[in-house]
């Protein structure tokens, strides 16, 4: 029997993709569409810019944060907020540039005001982090370092712009990877903070992840399909050898391939029946804060130095001796 090239079920041209959890195959078209309305549903059931006024987006020029700021930049009259980005120039060779080249671009492309956060204004980069690391030893992944860095600058952009919350890129492959190594190390602390919103507390700005629901991999086809230019290449501090998150973000992928849909269902059953469970006995507004006796910034450290004063201290002591 000769094969039937799959046809768009909306308008019966020659389809490209196959939503497997809905059984639909789709042209570009109509899955544009199917995508924008999954990331609109996701706003709306999990309010995610009720009552925001400026949203600050964070581009890093991946196809996630770049996926973010096409789609909050085409929401923006709906939802009457005003949208912002923010690109953090980390200092990685090669790299930072690329990442602020693409994300420039795309900030006057459609024409949204933006930042551009060096962290050389703070007296060191990630690349002298690593030479940190390499001199004294310190096991700790890079990564975890970067990730005080982004938080830190993030947070403090946001609230000196009056951004009432700060939009990721995280996507559901990310939500996926952090509740499950959250729950398997047992951090309930981190586990009680995920999900596609963080409200704002403390002197931390809010946290919305817009893209929490949709793939990786419908990502990655979204922002083609638009011809949305994006930084391919990965960041060269990236650990070469997978790690546990990987290998089971790796497994929960086989899983959907056998039962598609179950990456979501995963999800989405932390954050309806475990997380309201988990946030009534552990609350991170039970925590102290203090703020930083050095940047003034909030910090849960009791000794009163905020992770990000520690590290550039440390790092710069290193790189000047
Ligand atoms: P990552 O931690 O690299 O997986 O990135 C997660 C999200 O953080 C991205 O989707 C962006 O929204 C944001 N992000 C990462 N790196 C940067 C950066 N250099 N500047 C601005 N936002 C960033
Ligand atoms: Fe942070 Fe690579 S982007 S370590
Ligand atoms: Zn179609
Ligand atoms: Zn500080």
């Amino acid at each position: 029997m000769p094969y039937t090239y799959p046809r768009c079920k909306k308008c019966g041209r020659p389809a490209f993709y196959r939503v497997r959890y809905a059984r639909l195959w789709l042209c570009p078209k109509h899955f544009v569409e199917f995508f924008e309305r999954r990331v609109k549903r996701a706003i709306d059931n999990y309010k995610l810019v009720r009552g925001v006024k400026r949203v600050l987006v964070a581009v890093s020029g991946g196809k996630d944060s770049v996926a973010a700021l096409y789609v909050l930049n085409k929401f923006k009259e709906i939802y009457g907020y005003e949208l912002m980005g923010v690109t953090i120039d980390l200092g990685i060779p090669e790299y930072s540039e690329k990442s602020i080249r693409i994300a420039r671009s795309l900030y006057e492309r459609f024409g949204v005001d933006y930042y551009i956060v060096k962290l050389s204004d703070y007296g060191f980069t990630l690349g002298d982090v690593q030479v940190w690391r390499r001199v004294k030893r310190i096991r700790r992944p890079i990564c975890s370092f970067c990730g005080i860095v982004k938080r830190y600058l993030l947070n403090k952009t946001a609230l000196e712009v009056g951004a009432d919350v700060v939009a990721t890129g995280h996507n559901l492959d990310d939500l996926v990877k952090f509740v499950a190594t959250d729950y398997y190390n047992g951090r309930i602390e981190e586990l009680v903070k995920l999900g596609l919103k963080t409200p704002a507390s403390n002197g931390f700005a809010g946290r919305i992840r817009p893209l929490g629901l949709v793939s990786g991999k419908e990502i990655l086809y979204y922002v083609n399909t638009l011809g949305l230019p994006y930084v391919h290449m990965k960041c060269p501090y990236s650990p070469r050898q997978t790690n546990i998150q990987d290998r089971i973000l790796e497994k929960i992928n086989d899983l959907e391939l056998e039962y598609p849909g179950f990456k979501i269902g995963f999800v989405k059953s932390f954050l309806h029946h475990l997380k309201p469970i988990m946030a009534k006995s552990y609350s991170v507004e039970k925590k102290g804060i203090y703020r930083c006796s050095i940047c003034g910034m909030p910090t849960s450290n009791s000794d009163r130095v905020c992770g990000f004063c520690k590290l550039r201290m440390r790092v710069s002591e290193t790189i000047s001796a």
